[in-house]
């Protein structure tokens, strides 16, 4: 099997898996029961977060668990937007945003009558920093963005972005949606008020995330029911999954740079193969992105068709993000960047893992060029 489809999610890794399923027989009890079953079970979670916290550097009271980052996103959106909403009902976010952000603020806008600016992006994906700094105005209340785009790869100047924030209007707080990040390169969260993560992008379990929220900052929770995650999520915590995170997250961080070498190379000598074929268009900017995504279009071809072909070859890719994959429409991303609708309707994306070897890519690349043949043939 060739696997290049790691930004959707990655395989679970076998040390997480044994210590989860050991997990799930010995810590069962509720961790809120005052007995000494819960109360082991919590002092494990409890653990985790404070572990989670020191390798992410904040304070273990501003992690929160989740089932994930879609709750992660939804939370600090709509939690920011309720909480502050008496500041004002402004909201800024950009036009290539993850499903789950996206229609968080399209929420706010459709059903709370929230103001949402999107930000658009020029044709390398870059963010227009300078419609942004116009766009803050003084009832704003927060900028919600990512930091690498799942769909094509590009990575936002974050800092930059606070920059713009102080000079402008400090009161606005500043999310991001560090999913496709985490694991890959260097997060910093010292600028950031919330941030969101998830395990099942970085080897861990599905159902299992992250949200950090700086202590100075308030959220109203989405889920009502108990003293559980600081009061902002209520519901019998899922200790086991919650427990796991902390050790995924250690072994996601360990060999970063590395990792990060590695891939680099890897994409680069994709980047090369695919420039060489015909009727092959690299969407995915050369600088500012991350190496662990690569978008480009089989111009002609519908790229489901690609998919299922290569997929007869046991070879996993994907055509857009893995959330919209059951939509016909044009990737969002693909279109903001002004990409040409042509090219932009036949858009595949791959995704690399440190394990992925120059053999699978070898393959991959003889598989392609053989389906594109054999599709062509079918014209
Ligand atoms: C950038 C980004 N944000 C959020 C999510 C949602 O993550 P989860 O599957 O943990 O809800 C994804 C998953 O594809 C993603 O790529």
């Amino acid at each position: 099997m060739i696997y290049l489809d790691y930004v959707s999610t990655t395989p679970l890794n076998q040390e997480v898996n044994r210590m989860y399923q050991s997990l799930l027989n010995d810590y069962f009890a509720n961790a809120d029961s005052l007995y000494s079953l819960g109360l082991k079970t919590s002092a494990l979670m409890e653990k985790s977060r404070e572990l989670t916290a020191q390798l992410l550097h904040v304070l273990p009271e501003e992690i929160i668990f989740t089932s994930g980052a879609s709750e992660s996103n939804s939370t600090a959106i709509k939690g920011c937007a309720f909480q502050y909403q008496n500041r004002g009902k402004h909201i800024i976010t950009t036009a290539v945003e993850h499903s789950s952000v996206y229609q968080s603020c399209v929420q706010l806008r459709d059903v709370f009558g929230f103001d949402v600016d999107f930000i658009s992006v020029d044709e390398n994906g870059q963010l227009d920093l300078q419609q942004l700094k116009k766009t803050i105005r003084p009832d704003t209340i927060f900028i919600t963005l990512m930091y690498v785009n799942n769909e094509v790869g590009m990575v936002f100047p974050i800092e930059e972005v606070y920059q713009i924030i102080q000079r402008t209007n400090p009161k606005v707080k500043l999310h991001v949606d560090m999913v496709q990040a985490l694991g890959k390169i260097p997060v910093d969260l010292s600028h950031v008020d919330l941030a969101s993560f998830s395990a099942h992008k970085i080897y861990g379990l599905k159902g299992s995330g992250v949200l950090y929220k700086k202590s100075s900052t308030s959220i109203i929770p989405l889920i009502n029911g108990g003293q559980q995650e600081h009061q902002l999520r209520g519901g019998t915590s899922n200790t086991a999954t919650h427990t796991m995170f902390a050790k995924t997250l250690r072994l996601a961080l360990e060999n970063l740079d590395q990792k990060y070498r590695y891939v680099t190379s890897l994409n680069q000598y994709v980047r090369e193969q695919l420039s060489q074929m015909t009727d092959v268009v690299i969407n995915t900017p050369a600088q500012h992105v991350s190496p662990y995504i690569l978008n480009f279009s089989c111009v002609g071809y519908k790229p489901e068709v690609l998919l299922h072909a290569l997929e007869m070859n046991e070879c996993y890719v994907s055509t857009k993000s893995t959330c919209s994959s059951h939509k016909n429409d044009i990737s969002r991303t693909l279109q903001a960047m002004g990409i040409d609708e042509n090219i932009a309707k036949s858009a595949i994306r791959i995704s690399f893992s440190h394990h992925t070897t120059k053999d699978e890519i070898d393959e991959f690349l003889f598989y392609l060029k053989q389906v594109l043949q054999t599709i062509k043939k079918q014209r």
